[in-house]
């Protein structure tokens, strides 16, 4: 995102900095669930180092020249700042992360949207290291303060491991605090999985594979599959379908990409199974989102090539469906859901 209109906690968070009440510290600030935008890039913030585990803002980050953190550098920073998640276990667990990243004598600064969790983000923010410093404006709220040895350290050790790997659906698949649907099958997608035909055969590939519910599903109806390659932008969760796949991954080749679905991907396929998204990280519908994975799908397929997709009744997909595919067929409705499947032409180059 690099519309700062379109992030108001980006630049809320800075504004402490910004108006002087916090000094940047000559050693640089680590920046946890960093996004990308001008306030970024409003005055110098040198030693600047952001983490951020879902491709896309990843991307941005980068293509504007930020130094990106990796988990194995074991540097730690005089301020950490942070936008907390909306998913509270998440979000109690990158406080903790935070505080393990932070100097002695350190500030922690963080900062979120009023209708994404504010008060109760700040207020667990308050229970883990005390009074805090609170500005609103933007329809979010920014706070901070200098922990020191106000840190309640039973809470810290409880919290640090709020977002662990854990066992789901009856231990059938791992998953995480903070993932798509991370404590259940999502019904969409199970709707999808069990209307897969047992016909699919060759080279496939699941778009947003979350921790690989559908990429599972898939490889236990069709016999046929003969490789597949999951493709999902959220680090944690394509591990988590990595390990979820290992018992496939030794009859047949499986890859996991970590990779934005709206860049194009790189391989040519016969069977797309997907459940897009139609979320950015923060706000409203972006049904342009879910377009782009179809035109993505499309371009991806081989002649004759299947397309099975999942997506609330409502969005707007019609079109981009009969623009990149020659049939389309809605396969049933149900429960707010539709399943589509969409085919190539077997003839290349013919619509
Ligand atoms: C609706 S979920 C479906 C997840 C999984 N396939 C399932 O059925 O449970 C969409 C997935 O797409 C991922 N995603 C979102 N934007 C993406 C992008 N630009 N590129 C790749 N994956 C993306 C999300 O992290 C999420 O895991």
């Amino acid at each position: 995102m690099s519309n700062a209109a379109q992030d108001p906690a980006l630049e809320t968070l800075l504004l402490p900095v910004f108006e002087g009440r916090l000094i940047w510290p000559a050693d640089g600030a680590l920046f946890l669930n960093a996004r990308d935008g001008w306030p970024l890039h409003r005055q110098p913030l040198p030693g600047l180092v952001a983490g951020q585990q879902f491709k896309p803002a990843f991307d941005a980050l980068q293509r504007s020249g930020v130094e990106l953190f990796d988990e194995a550098d074991e540097r730690r920073f005089p301020l950490v700042m942070l936008l907390p998640p909306r998913q509270r276990s998440e979000a109690r667990a990158l406080y903790a992360h935070a505080l393990s990243r932070l100097m002695d004598g350190g500030v922690v600064l963080a900062c979120q949207a009023n209708d994404e969790g504010a008060k109760s983000a700040e207020a667990d923010l308050a229970k883990l290291i005390g009074p805090l410093t609170v500005v609103s404006k933007n329809k979010c709220r920014v706070y901070w303060s200098q922990p020191g040895s106000a840190i309640n350290s039973t809470l810290l050790e409880q919290w640090r491991g709020l977002d662990a790997v854990r066992p789901i659906a009856d231990g059938r698949f791992l998953s995480r605090p903070g993932v798509f649907a991370w404590d259940r099958i999502d019904l969409a997608s199970k709707l999808l999985a069990e209307s897969l035909p047992s016909d699919l055969r060759g080279r496939a590939a699941d778009l947003g594979a979350g921790y690989g519910y559908l990429s599972v599903a898939l490889l236990s109806r069709c016999a046929g599959i003969m490789s597949l390659d999951c493709f999902e932008a959220d680090a944690r969760a394509l591990e988590l379908c990595r390990r979820n796949l290992e018992a496939d991954a030794k009859r047949l080749p499986i890859s996991c990409h970590w990779h934005d679905v709206t860049s194009g991907v790189p391989g040519r396929y016969d069977v797309i199974v997907c459940n897009p998204p139609f979320h950015a990280q923060v706000g409203a519908e972006r049904p342009d989102i879910g377009r782009r994975f179809i035109e993505v799908a499309a371009e991806a397929l081989n002649p004759g090539g299947r397309l099975w997709l999942v997506a609330n009744r409502h969005l707007p997909y019609e079109l981009a469906l009969k623009t990149g595919f020659d049939a389309v067929n809605t396969i049933t409705q149900q429960g707010g859901f539709k399943i589509i499947e969409a085919v190539k032409s077997r003839k290349a180059g013919v619509r």
